[in-house]
């Protein structure tokens, strides 16, 4: 028993630390802790609050630290955790696979241009002084230039190398994928599927979610440690830069036949271009 959770004790029940039957492996600024904080909301899933990046930054810590990130959880619930930077790290896969080659596998995908334009966001409210999207998203600052996929912005959103890279480790069906679009139009619909992939009772559904026109999000009506209705924090939901259209235009080039066959392994058209 968990000293934390003494009541286990008087019903006689084990809470221990396990490690993740679940990973939210990515794409950083799709949507993982909207999915995640939704999760949380399943009496059977537990999960760690923060990212843990066991995999990429943390790995020389050993697998005994990791399993103490892990909230405790009694049987029948699983334990998850989300590190969007999983997706694109190399070494990771095979980590994950070595730990739990069973282990299921979300990711959370939207438009990549629209992602990357989320990501510079985030980066400029750090630091007012990076220049400008089109300085670092085209070779010579140009949009007639080529687009620098060095640039990790960019490199982040051509998934389907990304996803190349795990299926040399995971079949397909370990896998789910949820669209970020979708995840903000109808939050219970993603959510329901992704309780059918897991395996857990439906019970996440419409009554969990409500419009909040202020945030302009799907918020929750509450949740756990929250009694009362609440959103998501301030850096979720970020406005956007103003981007040339044609800026966008040539990166939707870009992409398309990425997408297009991203489309085709996953059997899923999320919508973009
Ligand atoms: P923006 O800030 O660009 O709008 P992540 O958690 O992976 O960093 O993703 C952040 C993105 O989650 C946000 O990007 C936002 O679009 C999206 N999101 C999805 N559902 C949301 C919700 N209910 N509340 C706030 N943001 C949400």
């Amino acid at each position: 028993w968990s000293p934390k959770y003494p009541f286990l004790r008087q019903e006689g029940l084990q809470a221990i630390r396990n490690l993740p039957d679940a990973l939210i492996i990515g794409v950083k600024k799709g949507g993982t802790r909207a999915l995640l904080e939704f999760l949380r909301l399943h009496p059977d899933v537990r999960a760690a609050g923060s990212e843990v990046h066991f995999f990429d930054r943390h790995y020389s810590k050993g697998i005994h630290w990791y399993r103490q990130q892990m909230p405790p959880t009694l049987e029948g619930q699983i334990t998850m955790e989300k590190s969007p930077s999983y997706f694109v790290s190399r070494d990771v896969p095979q980590r994950v696979y070595h730990m739990n080659p069973a282990i299921k596998l979300l990711l959370v995908v939207r438009d990549p241009v629209t992602r990357a334009i989320s990501d510079y966001a985030q980066v400029v409210s750090k630091n007012i002084t990076l220049p400008k999207f089109e300085d670092l998203a085209f070779r010579n600052g140009s949009m007639f230039g080529l687009v620098d996929t060095s640039w990790i912005p960019i490199r982040i959103g051509v998934y389907v190398r990304h996803l190349e890279r795990w299926l040399h480790y995971f079949p397909l069906r370990q896998f789910h994928f949820v669209s970020g679009e979708r995840l903000i139009v109808d939050p219970a619909a993603e959510i329901t599927q992704v309780q059918d992939f897991l395996g857990l009772k439906r019970i996440i559904s419409e009554k969990h979610f409500y419009f909040n026109a202020t945030k302009g999000f799907p918020c929750l009506k509450k949740s756990e440690g929250h009694s009362s209705p609440h959103c998501l924090g301030k850096t979720k939901g970020r406005s956007h830069p103003p981007i040339d259209p044609g800026v966008t235009e040539r990166l939707r080039e870009f992409y398309r036949p990425f997408n297009a066959r991203f489309y085709q392994i996953t059997g899923i058209h999320f919508g973009w271009p």
